[in-house]
């Protein structure tokens, strides 16, 4: 019987076979997968895992304190927050080609991650308990999409956490790799996970920051972040959120348009809601969400979000149009 009881007793079994007195290092992104394996690998060994944080600034409204104080809370985990908000806002100052911006938030994220793992590296391990262990949240799809050998999941795992450097060596530890989505979701329950976590959609790793149209700044992160979060509101209020694979909200910072709001004129930006229905990703349509919800997410955020005068609505399939802006 799979019962999510059943397959947490046999996980934690397992992992503590594997790790046995060793220290386990993981990067937590406050997305699913990360979240349950660190989760259950807490479950299984307790102070022996620290979890690293980045909080890179381009989370969404709400994120950043639902790993930091909600998952620590509900799991117990060592958790290591590092503050790079600033460091990746200079980084992008002024950057506005697409491709260009994912190479600034990854190869950053990398830089950050490696220190803290040598951080955590140098205070936590010993020389009976080293850090030897890295988790990563792998699924059974990834697995089988990356050839279903072991050599060939650890490739595609390595490439998540972009390749550390040499002095950082260590064996992953993928404690989800036998399970599908819905399945990682009923153990994330079962361990107590945060069900803003577990219900989260899907949310690209370079996060807001593909989602201004435009070169990225504080100011503009707040009224998308504002937006942003109108939008997931109003959309889980109606009950969609787990119908519509995910529903970006961009911001084009760059555009203004003449509007009336009060007894005045005017000339504001722009937000696109994007709601798409999807099984996979690969291909996606645009969801239908019902005429009174886009009523309310739209007066909502003209009301409450003073730089923006304009609400769009994305109505193009991928393909041909991708599901982020950029
Ligand atoms: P596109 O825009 O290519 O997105 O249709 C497909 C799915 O992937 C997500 N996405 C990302 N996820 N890192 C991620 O972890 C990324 O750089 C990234 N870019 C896009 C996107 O949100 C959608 O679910």
């Amino acid at each position: 019987d799979w019962t999510p009881g059943h397959v947490v007793d046999e996980l934690v079994v397992a992992i503590r076979e594997q790790v046995g007195e060793d220290r386990v290092l993981c990067a937590l992104s406050g997305g699913v997968d990360s979240s349950v394996a660190a989760a259950l690998v807490q479950k299984a060994v307790g102070d022996q895992l620290t979890c690293v944080f980045v909080d890179h600034g381009l989370l969404r409204e709400g994120e950043a304190e639902q790993v930091e104080k909600d998952f620590v809370e509900a799991t117990g985990v060592d958790l290591v927050v590092v503050d790079a908000r600033e460091r990746f806002l200079d980084a992008l100052a002024g950057v506005t080609d697409p491709e260009t911006k994912r190479k600034i938030i990854g190869e950053h994220f990398i830089r950050v991650f490696e220190q803290a793992a040598r951080d955590v590296v140098h205070d936590r391990g010993d020389e009976e308990h080293p850090v030897k262990w890295l988790v990563q949240g792998t699924l059974y799809p990834d697995v089988v999409e990356s050839g279903g050998g072991e050599g060939a999941a650890n490739i595609k795992s390595h490439h998540n956490v972009g390749g550390l450097p040499d002095d950082l060596q260590f064996s992953l530890i993928e404690p989800l790799r036998t399970l599908f989505k819905d399945e990682v979701r009923q153990v994330g329950l079962e361990l107590g996970v945060p069900e803003v976590i577990v219900w989260r959609q899907p949310f690209p790793g370079p996060g807001l920051g593909i989602r201004i149209i435009g070169a990225v700044d504080a100011e503009r992160l707040a009224v998308l972040r504002r937006a942003d979060a109108i939008a997931r509101e109003e959309l889980t209020r109606a009950g969609l959120d787990r119908d519509i694979w995910q529903c970006p909200v961009v911001l084009l910072a760059d555009v203004r348009s003449v509007g009336v709001q009060g007894d005045g004129r005017t000339y504001g930006h722009p937000v696109v809601l994007r709601p798409v229905a999807s099984e996979d990703a690969m291909t996606a349509d645009w969801a239908r969400v019902p005429y009174d919800v886009l009523a309310t997410i739209s007066t909502r955020i003209t009301n409450e979000v003073e730089e923006v005068n304009r609400v769009v609505l994305d109505v193009t399939s991928k393909p041909p149009g991708t599901i982020e802006w950029e």
